[in-house]
């Protein structure tokens, strides 16, 4: 019997890139063999940013999924679930909200963030993107969600959601918990945070030799400027990933010595680089180019999984309205509904 239920998600934006693989994508994998999983396609959440470009949406779907499969996640095992293709995720979010203020929420530190950045005014969905995410979680009543040091805040209003919706309606919820990605925050080829934006990104369709120009172009230690001057390890995304994807830790510490000591070159770092990162990567991206070839196997696999879990969230909607004194059917029969016994509020 599987441990606890887990739920976590991607927002669809595109092919996934190697920050991805060693952050979440290998923890996912994992988390398979203890626990019953819920990975969610979380489509609606892109449009609180970008909504004005649907033709993009599908073809990002599939690239991800083709990563995900490609990664390891496996649809025997884990249910794959399409956010927009089940209602029940945005009738929580509705319902839900009413137990949050708008002062809370414009508080989340994502959103004042987003806000700064945008040089338009925020949408009402840009604000409520916790509300809805409470909602993914809770649906399923989750009580774990891995997730990155950025999502803790929007972790932390689910549980006071379903905190307060306990204590309004009745134990119904579970609070979840967050669990913490344990793996080493890969940088990007340029030291700045690896984002698909920034084109600073290896992603896991990119080919052997594409991965090679980047690896071949990264920043390391900007106070070296001859090979033979002592050069700093610390911070330095080369031996950042070299940590993570050489195989011989013998070796990385011998070049380590090596480059602090001025006799070892960029260049051949890079190149030893190059080639465990495309060794380690291989077998990942030969299973990824089968999947990207295959769309409609994609998405029966994801019809399966949204069919699965949909039983799943309607039947906590009809418990939530229940709950809140809703009804998910109207009942015309005279036994269940006495208007003239009620108490009228
Ligand atoms: N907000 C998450 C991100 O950008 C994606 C997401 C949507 C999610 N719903 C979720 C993550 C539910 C965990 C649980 O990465």
């Amino acid at each position: 019997m599987l441990e606890k239920r887990i739920l976590t998600g991607h927002r669809p934006t595109g092919p996934r890139h190697i920050g991805h693989l060693v952050g979440t994508l290998e923890t996912w994998a994992k988390l398979q063999d203890t626990h019953e999983c819920f990975f969610l396609v979380a489509d609606l959440h892109i449009l609180t940013t970008d909504y004005a470009h649907p033709e993009c949406i599908q073809d990002n779907i599939c690239n991800m999924l083709a990563d995900w499969l490609a990664a390891g996640i496996d649809p025997q095992r884990a249910t794959i679930v399409l956010q927009s293709a089940i209602p029940e995720h945005a009738q929580l979010s509705l319902l839900l909200g009413m137990l949050v203020t708008v002062a809370r929420l414009e508080r989340v530190p994502t959103y004042k963030e987003q806000v700064k950045e945008l040089s338009l005014q925020p949408s009402l969905g840009l604000l409520t993107y916790p509300v809805l995410q409470a909602a993914d979680i809770l649906v399923y009543k989750a009580s774990t969600v891995p997730v990155g040091e950025d999502q803790l805040p929007h972790i932390e209003l689910a549980r006071e959601i379903a905190r307060r919706f306990n204590q309004t309606f009745g134990q119904v919820f579970p609070e979840p918990e967050a669990l913490l990605s344990q793996a080493a925050r890969l940088p990007g080829i340029d030291n700045r945070t690896m984002h698909t934006s920034y084109g600073n990104a290896i992603y896991l369709r990119d080919t052997s030799k594409e991965t090679t120009r980047k690896v071949m172009s990264m920043y390391t230690d900007p106070t070296r400027i001859h090979p033979n001057d002592p050069g700093h390890v610390e911070g330095n995304p080369v031996f950042i990933y070299h940590d993570v994807f050489n195989p011989n830790p013998e070796e990385v510490k011998e070049f380590k010595v090596r480059y602090r000591a001025g006799k070892i070159g960029d260049v051949e770092i890079k190149k030893h680089l190059a080639k465990v990162l495309n060794t380690y990567l291989a077998p990942l991206r030969e299973r990824r180019a089968k999947f990207i070839t295959q769309p409609k196997m994609l998405m029966e696999i994801l019809h399966t999984g949204t069919e699965r879990a949909r039983l799943i969230a309607q039947q906590t909607i009809e418990e939530v309205q229940a709950r809140m004194g809703l009804q998910s059917h109207i009942s015309t029969g005279n036994d269940s509904v006495d208007p003239t016994a009620g108490a009228f509020c």
